[in-house]
């Protein structure tokens, strides 16, 4: 039988405080949760292996170079497996390791190829708290959604007094259970996720197509599944690989998607429609390839069906999220777009901003809804996926008004 509890994975790392963390690993396997340790060859000098071994009844990992018995690539393996990822104690050189991307041991390398929650809850010397660079170090992983356990006041183990302690564990443990829920929310639920753009074909190796690189679905797709959703995923042609868990259909025409979806829709509690579906296609695709000499002078298009405006007029159970890419007053378009196809919400963004939107990692998008308009700021796409699906699970458990 799969172990299907939600996975907590704890980084210790070399600080005093690291015998606290023994308290905290015993909360969380006290709360139900699987609990999976793993220490800096720092940490290992406060606190045996072994006590974490003894309290979670699982291995704990220490080297990025031990042999694993699944053979699987252990520092991702344990990074797809949490469901949320905490470090307590954090010291002030692994905050700066991570926030600069460093993998040179087994908690730094699972940090960068997780895609869970972080939290981190530093523990050092008052002085080595207040430096700039461990402020700006804090503020770097802050600013990619990671969950600061500020430390506390008082007298610290190094004889000094001030900013430093770690914080209770209660607090931390309090922190890990808020991410751990959000984190799964979703089991149970039936998600489809629409992503990329269509190819319309104009003869066997012609197409009309668009910019969009399926970056935001894939993101939503994947994420939606860590939180233990049956996600099915209906993208257009892209060159990104199937993401973790997911049931991904590959199509390549507005036509296909729409049968894609429409077989799977009523299933489905939440749908989001990522998708840059082409509007048009060619009237009749040429059988064989048109030869320079043929080329027409013009090529007739006829309108594609608008999968979401159909699935907003039949009604259904599904929480609908529609997307729209506007060059101009994209609120105002936004909020028509909602009414027009009969959406829950709309994720709105300007295409006309060369630094945003298609093929970059980073967005700006406004989430458009009947409770209002909210406007994220600039961040990765994955971050924009979780909240867009925050908003969503939000809704699935509301009366909509639609
Ligand atoms: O009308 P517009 O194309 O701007 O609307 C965008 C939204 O509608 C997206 O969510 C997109 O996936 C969806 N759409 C669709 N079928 C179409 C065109 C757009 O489902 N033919």
């Amino acid at each position: 039988m799969p172990d299907t509890r939600t996975t907590i994975v704890v980084g210790v790392t070399g600080g005093i405080a690291a015998y606290k963390t023994c308290e905290l690993v015993r909360a969380l396997v006290r709360d139900g949760f699987r609990v999976k340790v793993v220490m800096t060859e720092a940490a290992t000098r406060f606190v045996s292996p072994l006590t974490f071994r003894t309290l979670s009844a699982e291995p704990v990992a220490v080297s990025l170079w031990a042999d694993e018995p699944d053979a699987k690539v252990h520092h991702v393996s344990l990074a797809e497996e949490a469901d949320v990822m905490v470090i307590a104690p954090c010291t002030a050189n692994v905050i700066a390791k991570i926030a600069h991307g460093r993998t040179d041991d087994m908690l730094t390398a699972t940090v960068l190829a997780t895609e869970a929650p972080l939290i981190v809850a530093p523990a050092m010397n008052v002085h080595m708290w207040r430096k700039d660079v461990t402020q700006r170090n804090v503020a770097a992983l802050k600013a990619r959604g990671a969950v600061i356990v500020e430390p506390g006041r008082g007298e610290l183990a190094c004889g000094d007094v001030g900013e430093g302690r770690l914080a209770p564990v209660e607090e931390i443990a309090e922190a890990v259970r808020t991410a751990a829920t959000r984190s799964r929310d979703l089991v149970g639920k039936h998600v489809l996720v629409t992503a990329g753009g269509t190819h319309e074909p104009i003869d066997p190796v012609r197409f009309i197509g668009n910019h969009s690189s399926g970056k935001t679905g894939f993101a939503i797709a994947e994420e939606a599944a860590r939180r233990g959703a049956r996600v099915f995923l209906v993208t257009g042609p892209t060159h990104l690989p199937d993401p973790f868990g997911c049931e991904v259909v590959r199509v390549q025409t507005a036509l296909q998607m729409r049968a894609a979806v429409l077989a799977r829709a009523d299933a489905c509690d939440l749908i989001v429609m990522s998708a840059a579906v082409a509007d048009f296609r060619p009237a009749a695709a040429a059988s064989e390839k048109i030869k320079k000499a043929d080329a027409p002078g013009a090529i007739s298009l006829e309108r594609n069906p608008d999968i979401l405006a159909e699935l907003g007029s039949r009604g259904g159970k599904a929480v609908l999220v529609g997307f729209a890419a506007e060059t101009s007053d994209v609120e105002a378009n936004a909020k028509t777009k909602l009414e027009a196809k009969g959406c829950d919400m709309i994720v709105a963004n300007d295409v006309s901003d060369p630094e945003l939107g298609f093929g970059t990692e980073d967005n700006r998008v406004l989430l458009v809804s009947r409770d209002g308009v909210e406007r994220l700021g600039m961040m990765p796409k994955k971050q924009i996926a979780r909240e867009i699906l925050n908003r969503a699970a939000a809704l699935l458990g509301s009366e909509r008004a639609r």
